[in-house]
């Protein structure tokens, strides 16, 4: 009876630890986690106008371009008017509306051609005699993410084939085919967003472009020729960049035109490193660059008739951006 008794108050002792151990824990955390002050206002948990991604990313390697978030983002480099892009007076306004430039180049250098066949006569380096009008009236825009260029070759050509990987950037191209624009949605900061649209310009004849989901480094065998085919910023982003380069005499119709640009960012992410055609070392330890890598690989089929650098900007949210500057080269083929 007195070892029950003794047992008992043993019990009662140890609970009351408990409580006394519990209440000065629960004050402990609570002086280090003390109640919001009440200047911090409640947060609207309210959904924002941002729509879900139509295809969620598989994973991070193989869908970065499938999010909202880029194809959001390509909208604005695409379509972006100046003041949706840059908020302040001292960026370079030169770097804007980069895919309509690159369609420009493509369009100048076709303009052209006739002039180039006669200079690479004179001086009979060359025999190229196609004139324009021998040349098939197409182009082809391969990795096109969200087809400002392939519109813009439809001043010129009568049929454009825009071909991407991503098929969010696909639907989003064939929207704005379909309706002329299209409503999409840009970060300022945090969750706050604006909203901008997108226009086609009304002159341009938006039957001449087809957008279709494909892989630049398995393009089907019956894509014909073209007279002129555009790659911007694609190549390091290709699992295996040779594959594509391997096409291009076949797709580039004698005398057409082939338009490269390239920001040469080698990343194991997309490409394995055995396949970067510039950015590392050869066996001697001499560095190597895309360009020299470029000029062997295509040399045998293309001359080059120009290397420019090329100025853009990625908004990434009103005060961050990233400035590219990549390198653009135009090649004829042979
Ligand atoms: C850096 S973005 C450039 C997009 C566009 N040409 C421009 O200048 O804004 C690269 C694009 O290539 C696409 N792409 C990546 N891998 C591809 C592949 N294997 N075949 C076709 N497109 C691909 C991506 O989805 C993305 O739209």
């Amino acid at each position: 009876m007195a070892n029950t008794l003794q047992q008992h108050k043993y019990n009662i002792a140890i609970a009351a630890t408990g409580v006394v151990v519990g209440f000065v824990a629960a004050k402990l955390l609570n002086s280090k986690n003390p109640p919001l002050p009440p200047s911090v206002p409640e947060l609207n948990d309210k959904p924002h106008p941002v729509p879900k991604p139509k295809v969620e990313p598989k994973n991070e390697e193989e869908s970065v371009y499938e999010t909202q978030k880029y194809v959001n983002e390509y909208l604005l480099l695409h379509y972006g008017e100046a003041d949706e892009v840059l908020r302040h007076s001292f960026v370079p306004m030169d770097s804007l509306e980069f895919p309509r430039r690159v369609g420009k180049e493509c369009l100048d250098a076709y303009k052209s051609v006739d002039k180039i066949s006669r200079a690479n006569n004179k001086r009979q380096s060359e025999m190229i005699c196609e004139s324009r009008s021998k040349l098939p009236n197409r182009a082809f825009d391969v990795g096109c993410g969200l087809g400002r260029t392939t519109f813009e070759l439809a001043r010129e050509f009568e049929e454009c084939i825009g071909l991407e990987k991503s098929q969010s950037f696909v639907d989003a191209c064939n929207e704005l085919k379909q309706n002329g624009e299209m409503t999409y949605h840009v970060c300022e900061e945090g969750d706050v967003h604006s909203t901008y649209k997108a226009k086609i310009d009304p002159e341009i004849d938006r039957s001449r472009t087809k957008f279709i989901q494909g892989d630049a480094c398995n393009l089907s065998s019956d894509l014909g020729q073209f007279s002129c085919v555009v790659a911007a910023n694609l190549i390091c982003r290709l699992p295996n960049p040779y594959k594509f380069l391997e096409r291009l005499p076949h797709l580039v119709a004698p005398g057409g035109l082939l338009v490269l640009t390239t920001p040469c960012t080698w990343l194991t992410q997309f490409t394995p490193k055995k396949y970067w055609l510039g950015g590392h070392y050869d066996q001697n330890g001499k560095p190597v660059t895309t360009f020299e890598t470029l000029k062997r690989i295509l040399g045998p089929n293309f001359i080059l008739i120009e290397e420019k650098n090329m100025r853009f900007f990625i908004r990434e949210t009103a005060r961050k951006n990233q400035w590219v500057v990549t390198q653009a080269t135009i090649w004829r083929r042979r």
